[in-house]
């Protein structure tokens, strides 16, 4: 199947709004396939799961529950309580920060990061830090876009007690060798939080290949719906850690004074649960299943290899992204010298052609590049070489209607 016939197929706003998205770094549309499951899900299925005795509420639990060993699954995690059912990435990184971070750092533990990480993985860092008194320190790029093998060794050291790192940065479109941080990081004795948000949709994630301790992703960026993500973790690491959200569910018995909590994976998953988006999660992991990666990385490769190569020619672009092809995703970043990125988003959009523009949740990062924000072009699948074209088009637009005032 080509990229266009995948939209007829599968993406009706695609379709309906005639638009140019290059956006699914913030969020991918979603296939007809993730929207039918919801509405099945309501129309058969609906009741709140592990509450009811009732048959309705069981085959909710049995959806629910059949979700989790089909991610499990997907992403080769050794037990199905190893995964949690969390509202997004954000709420991941916290869980971990305050259950694991907050009650095992102290004043002499450090805590590594890259320059790199969106604010999900970084801020919640930063609250361990000042509550606990650990050093957090970061790993910085170099002048291509990418984390040197010296950088990683010379700040991950025998204080490391937790490292964070982005599989794939959302503003460089960097892939990290996460399993070669890990790696270093054990013989370190540090265990690594991997924020895989923007590798999961694009490549193969396997946490036991990769020995990672935590990993984090979000649904939506994935063809799921909105409000539901996933946390990865060892079974012998969470099940040491306390819970997060205290309330329904995670509980086996609650006293007047006290309070045992329930076994893996209820203890972290207090309250009722987005069902739905569990259900539309388990849809969307069947399309990559069945689209399979191989032919996600072969659609994405002609196309963003065909982006790299036509924004590469536009000689009033800044890019920020590694000459490195192999070790770059989805995602380009770029300013047109002298012009507000939202005032190129705008006009972009004029054009049908619909960017992310501003920091992206990566502050440290814009500072870090001398900058204050940028424009963001991210591809998916269903994106074609018809939309670099009109990309492209629509920039060229842009610069002539700018040029005039850049200095
Ligand atoms: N984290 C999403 C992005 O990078 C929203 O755009």
């Amino acid at each position: 199947m080509n990229h266009e016939e995948i939209v007829v197929k599968d993406f009706p706003i695609l379709q309906n709004r005639k638009i140019v998205y290059l956006d699914s770094g913030a969020t991918t549309q979603k296939p007809v396939q993730v929207l039918n499951s919801i509405d099945k899900f309501y129309k058969n299925y609906n009741a709140n799961p592990h509450r009811g005795a009732y048959s309705l509420s069981i085959e909710a639990t049995e959806e629910y529950e059949n979700t989790r060993t089909k991610i499990a699954q997907f992403i080769n995690a050794k037990n199905r309580e190893e995964i949690i059912f969390t509202k997004n990435a954000t709420e991941g990184f916290n869980l971990i920060a305050y259950s694991y971070g907050m009650e095992k750092l102290s004043k002499d533990d450090e805590i590594v990061i890259s320059i790199m990480e969106h604010h999900s993985n970084l801020v919640p860092w930063q609250k361990v830090s000042k509550i606990t008194g650990a050093k957090l320190n970061y790993m910085y790029i170099n002048d291509e876009f990418e984390l040197s093998d010296e950088e990683i060794e010379s700040k991950i050291t025998d204080k490391t007690k937790i490292v964070g790192i982005t599989h794939v940065s959302n503003v460089l479109g960097t892939i990290n060798n996460v399993e070669k941080i890990i790696k270093y990081a054990h013989k370190k004795g540090a265990i690594v939080v991997v924020d895989a948000s923007q590798s999961i949709p694009h490549m193969k994630i396997d946490v036991q290949k990769l020995d990672a301790d935590f990993l984090v992703f979000s649904g939506h960026k994935m063809l799921a719906p909105l409000g539901i993500g996933v946390l990865y973790g060892k079974k012998e690491l969470l099940n040491e850690m306390t819970p997060f959200l205290m309330g329904g569910d995670m509980i086996e018995y609650v006293y007047e004074q006290d309070t045992t909590f329930a076994p893996l994976p209820n203890k972290f998953e207090a309250g009722t649960q987005n069902v739905e988006g569990v259900i539309g999660l388990g849809a969307a992991i069947d399309y990559i299943e069945d689209l399979g990666y191989e032919n996600i990385k072969k659609l994405e490769d002609e196309v963003v290899s065909y982006a790299r190569e036509k924004l590469l020619e536009l000689d009033f672009l800044t890019l920020y992204m590694t000459p490195n092809t192999d070790n770059h995703s989805s995602v380009i970043s770029f300013n047109i010298k002298g012009v507000h990125p939202h005032d190129v988003a705008s006009i972009l959009d004029s054009n049908g052609v619909c960017v992310r523009s501003g920091n992206h949740c990566a502050q440290p990062l814009m500072r870090f590049l001398g900058v204050d924000s940028t424009c963001r072009a991210s591809f998916y699948f269903y994106n074609s070489k018809d939309d670099v074209d009109k990309l492209v088009n629509a920039l060229k637009k842009a610069f002539e209607m700018f040029k005039k005032y850049i200095g």
